[in-house]
């Protein structure tokens, strides 16, 4: 039988909030939905909240929210996991009401990222409103996004995703990125090309996570409003392989990235055909740092007339 797994929600655990509302609402776009004293809920779509962002220390992904399509799914997932040995954990009523979910579980993947398997989302009361995003974001049968989780054992993880999450594989990338060596899986759990992907170990708790919007020009406009709120752009505008998605990356104010995409394709379990590819973009996704190299040495090259190979330029 076909299973359906989808990000449902982030949580984040952040130092500044302040600063991450302001990053929120007016670089990705998305809206308050409520708030407390030390935390936020944030929309993107028709859900009460997708992100629930709190004031802590640890500037890293707090929780996953993994959805599934009902309460016999939920339980189907839990029987393999315990079935594995993995231990889970009934959230409390406290927790679901917080979540703004019905039930959820928790339990960790084997990097020990903490994990939260559930179903029932509530919606909003209402409709969605972004203040600067002029189409819409990806979500509903995609769910919200993609994350890079980090993975101190890749196989490890691409078992425990695949095998107990119910996770397929898309596709790998195996290449060198300007003198690193890449070795990326990419899971799907549903049409979105892939909701989650495993490299290695992060500094954080993920790599990056990924909104999609519907609209080509808004992932321009993020660019701009990143660029303007001096948000660092970690890799140029480019596209990937794989999914074709049209993207550039930069830092949240807690370090780890976002990416922030269009033009995506899907998954169709029936006549996908895994594949490995030996390049990370088409076009672009240069670092900037670089690119700004090469921009400055190609200028030094231009106004001394040495010549010769330009550093960085690869
Ligand atoms: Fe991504």
């Amino acid at each position: 039988m076909q299973r359906n797994v989808r990000l449902g929600y982030l949580g984040f655990e952040v130092r500044d909030l302040s600063a991450w509302e302001a990053f929120a609402v007016d670089v990705l776009g998305l809206d308050i939905g409520d708030r407390g004293d030390d935390w936020l809920a944030l929309r993107c779509d028709d859900w009460a909240q997708r992100f629930l962002v709190t004031q802590g220390p640890s500037d890293d992904v707090a929780v996953l929210g993994w959805e599934v399509d009902d309460e016999a799914a939920l339980d189907a997932a839990l029987a393999r996991l315990r079935a594995a040995g993995v231990e889970t954990t009934r959230g409390s009523d406290e927790e679901a009401r917080l979540r703004r979910v019905e039930r959820l579980f928790k339990v960790r993947d084997p990097a020990g990222n903490p994990c939260e398997l559930f179903f029932g989302a509530d919606r909003a009361a209402a409709p969605f409103h972004s203040r600067h995003v002029r189409s819409s974001f990806v979500t509903g049968a995609q769910g919200l996004g993609h994350v890079v989780v980090s993975a101190s054992d890749p196989d490890q993880s691409r078992r425990f995703y695949c095998d107990l999450l119910g996770f397929r594989l898309s596709d790998r990338i195996v290449c060198d990125v300007y003198g690193h060596p890449v070795d990326i899986t990419f899971l799907h759990g549903g049409p979105r090309h892939h909701t989650v992907a495993i490299g290695g170990r992060q500094r954080k708790r993920i790599h990056h996570f990924l909104l999609e919007v519907t609209g080509m020009d808004d992932v321009g406009l993020a660019y701009d409003r990143a660029l303007r709120a001096r948000v660092r752009i970690v890799l140029t505008l480019g596209r990937h392989p794989n999914d074709r998605m049209f993207s550039f990356y930069a830092k949240t104010p807690s370090g780890f990235e976002f990416e922030y995409g269009w033009g995506a394709r899907t998954v169709d379990d029936a006549t996908w055909m895994p594949t490995t590819y030996d390049h990370i973009s088409e076009w672009g996704h240069h670092p900037v740092a670089v690119a700004g190299a090469t921009t400055t040495e190609k200028t030094n090259e231009r106004t001394s007339g040495t010549g010769g190979a330009v550093r960085g330029d690869r």
